[in-house]
Parts: C-alpha cells; structure tokens; sequence
C-alpha cells in the first residue's frame, strides 16, 4: 500500500490536485474579489426567483450555497441540471450560468432558453462558447481563472453565487459567514495538506478506512448536499462507485436496500455527515439506523461538520471530502486528476449534433 507520507505516493497527482487545493484561500480570495467586481445591473426588487444552471463540478456549488443557507433564503432558487428550464423561468428569473468550462451543452442550452424568456443573466466561467456568446451580448460574466479541472474550481464558482445573491437581496449580509468560512478553509488545508503525516491527518486516516471499500454517504439537512458533493469527488478524485442519499427521506427506502446488501454489504462503508444544529429527530434517525444497518455493512461511521457559521461549516466538511477522496485514490493507485471519460462522452455528444427533441439534429 502506497505511504501517502512519502512524497513518492503523491507523484502519482499528475494534475496538481493537492497543490489546487493547497491553494483555497487565495482562490476564496480571488472569487471574492472577482464577483465583488463584476457589475450587476438588475434592482434586487426586480428578481422573483433564481435558476442555477450547471452540471457536474458547477451545480455542486448551487446545492452547496441553497444548503447553507436554506432557512434564510427569501425566494426560491433552483439548479437546473437539464437541458430544458422549469415552466416558472420567466422575465423576472434571474439565471446564473454556472459552468467551469463554458462548454457544457447542458448549460449552454438551459441558457439559450433563459435569453428566449428575456431573463436577466449571469455567467461563472473560466471561457468556452459561454464566455464568447455572452460577453458579446453584454451579459455580466464572473471570470474564474482557466487551467483547472472544474471540481477543483469549486470556491471559484461557489463564493460568487453567494455575493450574487446576496447583493440581489435573495440572502441576507453573510459578510461574517464568508470570513469565517476562509478561516475553515486555512485551517482545513493546514490540518488535511500532505505535510501532516497520516497519524495526525483525519483526512488521510478517512482515505486508509475506506480502502477497497464503496463509500455510501448519508447526509441530512445542511450536510446533504456535502454528502453529494464527497459522492461525485470518491467518482472522480478516487475513481470508485459511490452513493448519497439523505435524511429523513432514506428511512424510508435507502435502508431496506442496506439490509438486503448481501455480497456487496462487507464492501460498503456508510459514512454519516453530522452536525450539531440537524433536527433532534434527524439526529435520532442517524442514531437508530447506525443500529439496525451496522451488521450488514463493513462499517459505519460519523463525521462531524465544526464550525458556526453555515458556510464555514458545510465547507469544513467539504474541504475533509476532497483530500480524502484525492488521498484515497493515490492509496489505490490511481491518478486523482483525469476523468477522461467525462471528456470523451461530451465529444461524441458534442459531434453528434443535437436539437431540443430527441431525433431533431441542431
Ligand atoms: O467534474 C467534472 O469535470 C464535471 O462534473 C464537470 O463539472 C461537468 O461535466 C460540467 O462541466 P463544467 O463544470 O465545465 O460546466
């Protein structure tokens, strides 16, 4: 097994991934920055609600903020993950056209939609056709710095969403949130970077509990959707299947499944995403499936977001997931950084030509 303290094992990191995350502040810094800058010219009384739409790396952000701040939102925000936008997208929707690469046909078309409905827009990108179609139509664009694999863009994409709505009024002044949750950040990248060896790294010590195994992470309230976002990072940073679900809504399916795992129950590890300000009954339900489930899986554990703030604390738990997911690649001897097939399943879509119904060629 590869010493993830022998600077050998993180040789196999080929696209930097720990150096990106290595560094987080000055990316906070730079999105703050960046969105703090960007002109938005639509009165804050002029938006009814908001469309998110992303993919991938770049919705993760959506769900992120929406989570944080769930209870304090004061009109509805949704992330579309789609080709086509809900039936509610209308003149007085603002759209945020989240997208690392600005190539997404997903969001390139969801945004198409947005200009026919004469909704006001917004883009977070690094380039691609969304920076040239929008910049030409004088659409305000949040620049993010190129280069990077977009999971890895997450601050770049997440701490603009939040000044964006906040600046439009959809979320109160979250100026202390935003530096609490730098001051997480510093001190997760001090506690989980390289440097610490694995006796004192909770991070590394995650990666070794999970190898061989398929992580399952269970989230509830502001931790689902972390427990989404560590699922897609095990897919991609790792490369092994994983799963997400949430409570309360998984007592009510997800745990006959567990119970009925058979063969692939010694292989599943469940990890529970806590924090102290879930609803006691949610806290009970973490408590009594951990009991009813234990004996079917190869183990189940609890994490415990830190922190006061809900930003601070959902990235906390965030910034744990990433270099755990990278760790556990290198320990299984993969190359966290490349997801080629993403690549080369966009292609032949991109290639492949495409039209709003199925059948029509665009
Ligand atoms: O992690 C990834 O590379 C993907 O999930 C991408 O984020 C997703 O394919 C969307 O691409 P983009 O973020 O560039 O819009």
């Amino acid at each position: 097994m590869p010493d993830l303290d022998s600077p050998a094992a993180l040789e196999l990191d080929s696209l930097g991934l720990l150096d990106v995350i290595g560094a987080s502040v000055e990316a906070f810094d730079s999105a703050r920055a960046a969105a703090e800058g960007t002109e938005i010219r639509w009165p804050p009384e002029a938006i009814e609600n908001v469309a998110i739409c992303g993919m991938g790396g770049s919705a993760a952000a959506g769900d992120l903020v929406i989570g944080a701040y769930r209870e304090r939102i004061r009109r509805p925000v949704e992330v579309i993950r789609d080709y086509y936008v809900p039936g509610w997208v209308g003149e007085n929707t603002l759209g945020i056209l989240s997208s690392y690469s600005g190539t997404t046909e997903e969001t390139l078309t969801s945004g198409m939609q947005l200009l026919d409905y004469n909704a006001p827009a917004i883009c977070i990108t690094s380039g691609g056709k969304l920076r040239d179609y929008y910049q030409e139509r004088d659409v305000p664009i949040v620049p993010v710095p190129p280069g990077l694999q977009p999971r890895a863009a997450l601050l770049h994409m997440l701490v603009p969403l939040v000044i964006i709505l906040q600046r439009m009024e959809i979320i109160p002044d979250v100026t202390a949130d935003l530096d609490e949750a730098r001051e997480t950040i510093a001190a997760a990248v001090a506690a989980y970077g390289p440097e610490v060896p694995r006796a004192e790294n909770p991070a590394k010590q995650l990666a070794a509990t999970l190898e061989g195994a398929m992580p399952v992470i269970w989230g509830a309230e502001l931790t689902a959707p972390v427990a989404m976002r560590w699922k897609c990072q095990f897919n991609e940073n790792s490369k092994v299947p994983s799963s997400w679900a949430a409570v309360p809504e998984l007592c009510h399916n997800e745990i006959v499944g567990m119970e009925g795992m058979g063969p692939i129950g010694p292989l599943t590890r469940i990890l529970m995403l806590r924090e102290e300000r879930q609803h006691r009954q949610n806290h009970r339900r973490f408590e009594y499936t951990k009991e009813l489930i234990e004996r079917d899986v190869k183990g189940v554990m609890n994490i415990v977001a830190d922190g006061d703030g809900a930003l601070a604390r959902m990235l906390d738990l965030v910034m744990l997931g990433d270099y755990a997911s990278i760790y556990l690649g290198l320990l299984q001897g993969k190359d966290p950084g490349p997801v080629d097939v993403i690549g080369r399943l966009k292609d032949r879509l991109a290639s492949s030509g495409f039209g709003r119904t199925a059948g029509q060629q665009g």
